[in-house]
């Protein structure tokens, strides 16, 4: 299967998580920043990864680029989505960036895969479930970071 994985990342979390993604799938990996409309339509899987900043947002990069998603043709496309964040200093907010991208994906046509169960952590609001599930992988490198290696391997599992 041909996958593409495409993050945005400040401090290097974000990126260091969709390398491993990138590696356990044979995945072409790339910067949100490098990333061109083509390049989120040529593949049979699409992983889109992004941190959640200022409360709720999406990573700065993914905002500068956004265009080039926005422009891509996913109609029927199986996009699948990680997001990291903290849950213990954001817990009203956490991973919030993956429901923005969510949504913005199923606006352009996507299937969403992939989708987990809250089970496991502890906050209080996040706009990435829908129907009580996340709509992707959420990671928090900052407080659970010794889950993060299982999480991930559940969920290629599941995605396979
Ligand atoms: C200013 C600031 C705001 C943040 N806001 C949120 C938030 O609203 N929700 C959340 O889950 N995490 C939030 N985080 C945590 C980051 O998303 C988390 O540390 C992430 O792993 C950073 O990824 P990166 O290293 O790829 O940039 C915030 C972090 C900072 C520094």
């Amino acid at each position: 299967m041909n996958v593409t994985v495409i993050f945005g990342s400040d401090s290097g979390v974000t990126k260091a998580v969709a390398a491993t993604i990138a590696k356990k799938t044979g995945a072409r990996l790339l910067d949100v920043q490098e990333a061109r409309t083509a390049d989120y339509e040529g593949c049979d899987l699409l992983i889109l990864g992004s941190p959640t900043y200022g409360m709720g947002e999406l990573q700065t990069d993914w905002d500068l680029h956004l265009s080039q998603l926005e422009g891509a043709d996913l109609s029927a496309r199986k996009v699948a989505l990680f997001g990291t964040g903290d849950q213990m200093t954001y817990p009203d907010s956490f991973v919030d960036a993956m429901g923005i991208l969510y949504d913005k994906v199923v606006s352009q046509g996507a299937e969403v895969v992939g989708f987990t169960d809250t089970v496991g952590y502890d906050f209080t609001g996040s706009t990435a479930l829908r129907g009580g599930r996340f709509v992707g992988l959420a990671l928090d490198e900052d407080t659970q970071s010794h889950l993060t290696s299982a999480r991930i391997d559940d969920w290629l599992g599941q995605l396979r």
